[in-house]
């Protein structure tokens, strides 16, 4: 009955996605799409990570149309008040992009998006108009929309760029408005392919004092998101650094792999493998207590997934390792050939395919997991939230 419903609402929706589909998935299967990001609660669990897909004005409002749940806008290099930035090297103008397939170690195919751009190249004054705009999105349409940036990272030994920290915060503080101010912190693949992150010490003092920083340049209360790179070490390194950001309130796991051959990012399901492996290993998840230090006194970080989120499935093995939502670009921006859905905006066929896809979808995924007794009405609902492992 419920199969045949989803078949049903899968073709239709083809066409034209409701934009209320939270909505609509509440009263027709009972289910409860909630989630969470940086402490606010979201209509359901799917966002738009930082990158060449929140760009401009133009980007959000498509988006907010389609019934994004959030965007984090491309990341801004941090800079003084006299406009210098030591991170300027990741602030270079590229603009050719190309989605192509990746074939993963075992042979798996997947997508992925070929740059050899960093991050926002064009002045703070443009990004501080983009981050408003994103403000009275959010007011408007409930997507909210969130700034990213990429602060001075120095090397062991050498400090902080205080004024740059300043500055900047200060100036994301004043365009948000009402606090508090929410906010991304960027450590890129980009970087895990510099020499400035060949030093494990170095990149561990960045995470245990960069949100320190920015919670002390901020003139307003601040929650902080850390979106952490894959580094080029091993899977322990990946906990060690979950476990220095006792000072984040949110972690973004894991961004994309660094292919050092062609000095480029990638991802596919060689990002999702690793990213769910790290996370799915016991005592991996903030506060639970690494395998390599305890974490006793940790804070309670809310876990973001990112990295090869092509179906529901996917959004929900994220949840599974306890991610409260995930954020994605790659499925942002397939081939329209790739979607099912006829009609809309990339971001609106992304929605229909990882919401009512009959196989591979969120509901019929957690349709699955109820059926296979891993999940549990309350109330008579299914609850996208009780999906997480739940700490005892
Ligand atoms: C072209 C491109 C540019 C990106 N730029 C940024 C960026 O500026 N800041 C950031 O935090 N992440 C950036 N990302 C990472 C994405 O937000 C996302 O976390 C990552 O690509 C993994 O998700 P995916 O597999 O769905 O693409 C970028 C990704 C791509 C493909």
């Amino acid at each position: 009955m419920t199969r045949a419903r989803l078949e049903r609402d899968f073709e239709r929706f083809k066409r034209d996605l409701p934009r209320d589909f939270p909505g609509h998935v509440r009263d027709v299967y009972h289910v409860d799409l909630t989630a969470r990001y940086l402490g606010c609660t979201l209509a359901h669990p799917i966002g738009k990570g930082s990158g060449q897909l929140s760009l401009n004005v133009g980007q959000l409002e498509d988006d907010a149309a389609a019934g994004l749940a959030f965007v984090v806008l491309k990341t801004v290099i941090a800079q003084d008040e006299a406009g210098t930035r030591s991170m300027a090297a990741w602030a270079i103008h590229e603009t050719r992009m190309t989605v192509e397939r990746r074939a993963a170690a075992d042979g798996r195919e997947g997508w992925t998006v070929s740059w050899k751009g960093r991050g926002w190249d064009r002045s703070l004054e443009e990004y501080l108009g983009l981050e408003r705009t994103g403000r009275d999105i959010a007011t408007a349409t409930g997507m909210l929309v969130v700034p990213s940036v990429k602060y001075h990272l120095p090397r062991l030994g050498e400090a902080f760029r205080t004024e740059e920290y300043d500055y900047t915060t200060r100036r994301l503080a004043e365009a948000w408005g009402e606090p508090p101010l929410l906010l991304e912190i960027d450590f890129s693949p980009t970087l895990a392919g510099d020499a400035l992150a060949d030093d494990r010490a170095q990149i561990l003092r960045w995470l245990r004092e960069v949100p320190g920083r920015v919670r002390a340049a901020s003139p307003v209360p601040v929650r902080l998101a850390v979106k952490l790179m894959n580094a080029r070490f091993d899977d322990a390194f990946q906990f060690a650094m979950m476990d220095a950001c006792r000072n984040a309130d949110a972690l973004v796991c894991f961004n994309r792999l660094f292919d050092a051959e062609k000095g480029i990012a990638y991802g596919g399901w060689d990002l999702s493998d690793r990213n769910l492996r790290v996370l799915g290993t016991p005592g991996s998840r903030p506060g639970s207590g690494s395998p390599l230090t305890p974490r006793a006194s940790a804070g309670q970080a809310g876990l973001t997934g990112t990295g090869n989120i092509c179906s529901g499935r996917m959004v929900l093995e994220y949840a599974r390792r306890g991610c409260e939502s995930v954020q994605l670009h790659t499925f942002l921006q397939l081939p329209l050939s790739e979607y099912p859905a006829t009609e809309g905006s990339r971001t609106r066929r992304a929605l229909h395919a990882l919401m009512f896809d009959p196989r591979d979808g969120v509901i019929a995924g957690m349709l699955e997991l109820e059926e296979a007794g891993r999940l549990e009405r309350r109330g008579g609902v299914l609850h996208f939230l009780d999906v997480l492992p739940h700490a005892d």
